[in-house]
């Protein structure tokens, strides 16, 4: 037991390290300009990257204490960013557990898999980075942990969604854009593929309006989701995340 914490504790403190040399590597500036228009150079303060760090602990934390402890040892994250940085590598390097990442191409997922190359070769690491194709073209694989967070709720991606699952239709923040009926079968086939990957029991860690959209889903495959009572505010999005279980109905 002592030398599992002593591992633990080495593993802890080289993670520690990795995500140090990762915030002081990554370009901030480009980051921002992928979240922002306009001007875009301080989006990523001191401030919000500390929230960054802050919010992806507790998370990576609860995470640690949700998963199960004899699964397959192995997650998938869909639309992960750059607020998800920090989980990913807990995983990676602290739990020692698989990590398989699907993000859209563009200039965020280049500069953090840019970032992650370069730190992962300095600390000759295999450091998770996300895979270059679609979701839906990949043949599934056991995961006892779906991660799926503000996705079905990107305004560039599911713009009309964006608007009905925050109930902004006709508010000035809404979008206006979109084909609602297109995006709702395109966010089904995003869900089922997901849901491919589930082997339960396992953790899905989603928004609470991004449930609205998986629970018909999960309940056509058999599966039903056992909901979590606690929510983290998610570090950009400031969306609701629950660590819910996914469930066999059986
Ligand atoms: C609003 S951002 C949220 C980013 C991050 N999950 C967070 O909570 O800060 C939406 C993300 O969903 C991703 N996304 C949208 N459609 C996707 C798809 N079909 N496959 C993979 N990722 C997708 C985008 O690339 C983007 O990173």
């Amino acid at each position: 037991v002592a030398e599992e914490q002593q591992d633990h504790a080495q593993r802890t403190r080289r993670c520690g390290a990795v995500i140090a040399e990762l915030f002081a590597r990554l370009d901030w500036p480009a980051l921002g300009a992928a979240y922002c228009e306009g001007v875009a150079h301080d989006f990523f303060d001191e401030e919000r990257r500390e929230r960054l760090l802050e919010v992806g602990l507790q998370l990576a934390d609860d995470l640690a204490g949700a998963l199960p402890a004899d699964g397959p040892r192995r997650s998938l994250y869909l639309g992960a960013a750059v607020a998800e940085l920090v989980p990913i590598l807990v995983e990676r390097l602290v739990l020692e557990r698989e990590v398989l990442w699907f993000t859209l191409p563009g200039p965020e997922r280049d500069e953090l898999e840019r970032a992650l190359r370069a730190v992962g070769s300095s600390f000759e690491l295999d450091l998770p980075l996300p895979d270059p194709r679609a979701l839906v073209e990949v043949p599934p694989r056991p995961c006892d942990h779906l991660w799926m967070v503000s996705v079905l709720t990107d305004p560039d991606a599911f713009p009309a969604l964006h608007d009905e699952l925050y109930e902004r239709v006709g508010t000035p923040q809404a979008t206006g854009l979109g084909d609602l009926a297109e995006e709702r079968t395109r966010a089904s086939a995003l869900i089922d593929a997901l849901l491919a990957n589930a082997a339960p029991p396992c953790v899905l860690s989603t928004t609470d309006e991004e449930l609205i959209l998986l629970r018909p889903r999960t309940r056509q495959r058999g599966l039903i989701i056992s909901e979590s009572q606690v929510r983290h505010s998610s570090a950009l999005m400031e969306d609701a995340i629950g660590l819910h279980r996914l469930v066999s109905l059986a």
